[in-house]
């Protein structure tokens, strides 16, 4: 072979490791480990496609999935735990939207719960935190018994104290905190784990004995993270909009459905006059606003724009508000309401 058939085999090879490096990259970094998923934030609509799930057993031998990392680490704090004397089991993982809303009616029908206490603890389906995979319910053994029902496990402090204190060695956070309903949108769930993959972050929340809306909510210069930003854009949209519209909009699900990457944003033929700084993160925001729809479509149907993680400022190009960070009173706020540039 002469020199240059050589060169080229070299160069193919290395494009070729190249590619198979990227296509490694990008699977590793499908779905965002801190994602946000609550009564006013939904599944992101590219989550099912990407999910890594395991199938495994629960306590009753039954097949349940669990998304890949949070299973290992979970076999890992159950280890742990064992050592202290406590066994848990799996209860639920992941659930389908279907699957949620199979539960949903069944406790609903369930004449000793009824709708009040459906609502406490059951999310919407489509909003629950179970179909990311990354929320765990286990459940207690006790002397041979399973203890699985929900007033007998909260009536279980002492175990759950020494459960808690474990979770966040292992990337686990207690997402339903007691007396903190009114931020989370739940009762107290000590037997619903979320795998947030952070450990760090983990300490930070379980030590500060925050909800994970107030970690995310306190994150003021969002540190570029997509998780952060699309909080912070939902909620504030959401009071702008409640404000504005609040008597009118009784089913208030306003959601950030999809935060885009801003290479993804760039291939959008509408934006090309737009100049994307490197730290930007492109954002869509759609409403579902089911009761007031027909009246206020026009209005609110959506607007999309770019963060920028530098100034904390959005740059909109499109829909009805521009989300702005005020720097000296370190808070965000929207005007330009109906502006479209
Ligand atoms: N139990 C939690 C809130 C859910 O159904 O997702
Ligand atoms: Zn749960």
């Amino acid at each position: 072979m002469n020199k240059k058939g050589l060169l080229l085999i070299i160069v193919l090879f290395v494009t070729l490791l190249f590619i198979a490096g990227c296509e490694t990259l990008s699977l590793n970094t499908k779905y965002d480990y801190l994602v946000l998923v609550n009564k006013y934030s939904k599944l992101p609509n590219d989550w099912e496609p990407n999910v890594r799930l395991v199938t495994t057993k629960n306590a009753w031998k039954e097949d349940i999935q669990v998304e890949e990392k949070a299973y290992e680490k979970y076999k890992e704090l159950k280890e742990a735990l064992k050592e202290e004397g406590v066994t848990i089991e799996l209860d639920s993982a992941y659930r389908s939207v279907e699957e949620q809303q199979n539960l949903w009616d069944e406790w609903s029908k369930d004449p000793e719960k009824g709708i009040e206490y459906v609502k406490k603890y059951v999310a919407v389906p489509g909003y629950s935190e179970h179909h990311t995979g990354l929320a765990i319910d286990i459940c207690l053994k006790k002397d041979g018994k399973l203890v699985y029902d929900n007033d007998d496990m909260i009536a279980d402090r002492e175990t759950f104290a020494k459960i808690h204190k474990k979770l966040a060695d292992y990337g686990f956070i207690l997402r339903y905190l007691e007396g903190r309903d009114e931020i989370t949108g739940y009762a107290y769930e000590p037997w619903h784990l979320r795998y947030i993959d952070n450990v760090e972050i983990a300490k930070e929340i379980m030590k500060k004995d925050i909800t994970f809306e107030e970690y995310l909510d306190s994150i003021k210069d969002v540190k570029g993270t997509e998780s952060a930003a699309k909080y912070q854009i939902m909620k504030y949209m959401k009071s702008y909009l409640e404000e504005s519209y609040g008597d009118k909009i009784t089913d208030s699900r306003y959601n950030v459905t999809k935060v885009y990457t801003v290479e993804e944003e760039k291939k959008d033929p509408t934006l090309k006059n737009i100049k994307f700084g490197e730290k930007d993160i492109a954002f869509t925001i759609e409403y579902d606003l089911k009761p007031a729809k027909e009246e206020l479509v026009n209005d609110i149907a959506a607007t999309a724009g770019v963060y920028d993680s530098d100034t904390g400022w959005i740059k909109n190009y499109s829909g009805v508000g521009v989300l702005r960070y005020d720097k000296k009173k370190k808070n965000y706020y929207i005007d330009n309401f109906g502006t479209s540039f």
